[in-house]
């Protein structure tokens, strides 16, 4: 077999690349571990930016997103007992829509599968070489068979324990790294929403999030111990702990619903450099990783794609190979934007030291700073928005 892109992961990294690359007319084959089933069922983020959304909706794959994607323009920070709403809409102009992971996935795949592209699920044994030739190669199982795929270039869109990143000869890559004493406990609920936009609430117990995916469908997380142990969390000791940290004045409060899912994260930063080594791309949490809070994952992953497919169509339809040459340098430069805006938001918000004093004040200053200036108000907007993408 050989294509022109190889791409390993369908996640929203590798199907966004496959979409914007099968507009410009240029062939990819994706190759999955999971069945479609599952990655069409995974819970994960659930904020799409700014030019995520505008990108998905001009690319003809927004027709679901824009009937059941929930515009917001702007979130909640709790504090002090008290809430205070940071208005995007006034202060950047734009808005965020809140549409699961699993549903943009399940829209990319709809997409390429209708139009007759190449996604091969449930691959096993994945490898790679000949990164430095101009046919690197994917040694794979499917469905039975052992399997080879030659390709132009290759896009390591599979996530961050993939093996992209890790086939590469030690050296090959700089890696930066952070780890947090902490993960979040992720709940998905059936309750109607209580309030109508996210809370990031910092509390003296630990950070909590309220979120929602429908009208009747609410995403709540909590700050635990980073390998906290789900046996000791009974639902009552949940909906205590998020009613506790979420609990502000007036008549709402969190309702209680069915538990349909839950999970523990852990909360890291992670970044390599550069994003590319000889004909291999790498696109996505396969580069680097964010904590969680400030919802920059899945949107970091979606403009790494587009970057690339732009550098694609420039290669295969203008015979152009600087965009491709410098892509790593385009995208880390959004990537440590938000690496920034996701560790300052972990840091404002999560307990770090039950001992720490001066932290606490320190941490309500800064967020008394942000519900009383524009100025603050709007670097926090500008960042959660998305920033601009490199062109
Ligand atoms: P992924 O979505 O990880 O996709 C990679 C794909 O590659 C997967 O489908 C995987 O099965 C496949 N794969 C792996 N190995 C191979 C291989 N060898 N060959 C072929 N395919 C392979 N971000 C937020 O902003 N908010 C959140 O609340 C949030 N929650 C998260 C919860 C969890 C448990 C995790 C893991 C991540 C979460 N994230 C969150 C981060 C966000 O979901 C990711 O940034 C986003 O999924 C990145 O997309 P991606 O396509 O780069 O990688
Ligand atoms: C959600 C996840 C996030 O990481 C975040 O910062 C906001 C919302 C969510 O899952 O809805």
């Amino acid at each position: 077999m050989h294509t022109q892109v190889a791409i390993l992961g369908a996640g929203p990294a590798g199907l966004v690349l496959s979409h914007l690359l099968s507009l410009h007319r240029v062939e990819s084959i994706v190759l999955e571990t999971k069945s479609r089933a599952y990655v069409e069922s995974r819970i994960r983020a659930g904020v799409l930016e700014h030019g995520t959304a505008q990108l998905l909706c001009e690319t003809g794959v927004g027709e679901r997103l824009k009937k059941q994607g929930m515009r917001h323009e702007g979130i909640n920070l709790g504090f002090s007992c008290e809430l205070h709403h940071i208005n995007f809409a006034q202060l950047t102009g734009k808005a965020i829509t809140v549409y699961g992971q699993h549903e943009v996935v399940k829209d990319l795949i709809a997409a390429r599968t209708s139009s007759g592209g190449q996604i091969l699920f449930e691959v096993a044994d994945v490898s790679i070489d000949a990164l430095s030739t101009n046919r690197p190669r994917v040694r794979f199982r499917h469905q039975g068979e052992n399997r080879e795929l030659s390709s132009d270039w290759l896009a390591g869109c599979d996530g961050s324990h993939g093996v992209s990143r890790t086939s590469l000869p030690p050296g090959a890559l700089r890696i930066f790294e952070k780890t947090y004493p902490f993960g979040w406990l992720g709940i998905l609920a059936e309750a109607a929403p209580s309030w109508e936009e996210l809370i990031y609430s910092h509390h003296e117990d630990g950070f909590a999030l309220f979120s929602m995916r429908s009208p009747s469908i609410t995403r709540l997380y909590l700050q635990c111990k980073p390998d906290e142990d789900l046996t000791k969390w009974t639902d009552e000791r949940i909906w205590e702990n998020l009613e506790r940290r979420l609990s502000f004045p007036g008549d709402k409060k969190v309702r209680r619903g069915r538990i349909l899912q839950i999970g523990v994260t852990a909360m890291r930063s992670f970044a390599v450099e550069p994003m590319q080594y000889g004909r291999l791309f790498l696109v996505g949490d396969a580069a680097h990783v964010v904590p969680a809070t400030g919802a920059k994952g899945m949107n970091l992953a979606v403009s790494d794609a587009w970057c690339l497919s732009r550098a694609l169509d420039n290669f295969y339809n203008k015979g152009r190979t600087d965009l491709l040459e410098s892509y790593s340098e385009r995208c880390l430069r959004r990537v440590w934007k938000a690496q920034r805006f996701s560790w300052w938001m972990t840091s404002l918000l999560h307990r770090f030291d039950v001992n720490d004093a001066f932290e606490l004040r320190r941490q309500l200053a800064e967020l008394d700073y942000l519900a009383s200036s524009r100025a603050a108000a709007t670097a926090l907007a500008e960042n959660y928005v998305g920033l601009p993408w490199e062109g």
